[in-house]
């Protein structure tokens, strides 16, 4: 079974980002097991003075979770042309260690746009050792839409499909 972890940059309770996450493990293939981690909110800011045994606790289980997992998949907005900086907080986190170096990654998209925050992401990512698996990345326009009509969307039997191939894609580049 492949654990896979899911980190969504955005921390609003109407998140396009998570609800895409959200419906990636719902509709996760055979073998893969997809988790959402829910503690971006309350990791403090980085700090390198609190690394090793000063590590604050929400910190250590962003850092065991990633350690835990097979893969990582996030799916983050863009704010001003750059990655939010939740997401890039809790990146920061994860830069002196292994956990990053060498576990295979993903970016799926819930915007079209976001552009600029695709490219930082990606080279942040790549920067710190995760493998990159950015071959047909997903996107599912989810921008601007309100709950109920995200969830019309993403329930729909074409997208569903769709996270179904790209997560059993990112799977098989974990064996691989
Ligand atoms: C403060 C702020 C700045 C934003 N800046 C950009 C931007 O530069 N480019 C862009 O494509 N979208 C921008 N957006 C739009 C968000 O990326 C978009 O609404 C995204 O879908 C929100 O993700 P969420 O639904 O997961 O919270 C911005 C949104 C906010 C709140």
């Amino acid at each position: 079974m492949f654990e896979i972890l899911a980190i969504s940059g955005s921390l609003r309770a109407a998140s396009t980002n998570s609800a895409l996450l959200a419906a990636l493990a719902a509709n996760a293939p055979p073998g893969c097991r997809l988790t959402v981690f829910d503690g971006l909110g309350r990791l403090p800011i980085f700090n390198p003075d609190d690394e090793g045994e000063r590590t604050p606790a929400e910190a250590a289980r962003l850092i065991e979770a990633v350690t835990r997992s097979h893969g990582v998949i996030v799916s983050c907005p863009e704010y001003a042309h750059g990655v939010p900086g939740g997401m890039k907080n809790a990146l920061d986190w994860l830069v002196s260690r292994d956990a990053a170096v060498g576990r295979p990654a993903m970016l799926v998209h819930a915007s079209p746009r976001s552009l600029y925050a695709r490219a930082a992401l990606a080279e942040v990512m790549r920067t710190m050792s995760f493998a990159m698996h950015e071959e047909a990345p997903l996107e599912i326009a989810l921008l601007g839409k309100k709950p109920p009509e995200v969830e019309l969307i993403l329930a729909e039997q074409a997208n569903r499909r769709a996270m179904r191939e790209a997560v059993q894609a990112f799977a098989d580049f974990i064996r691989a």
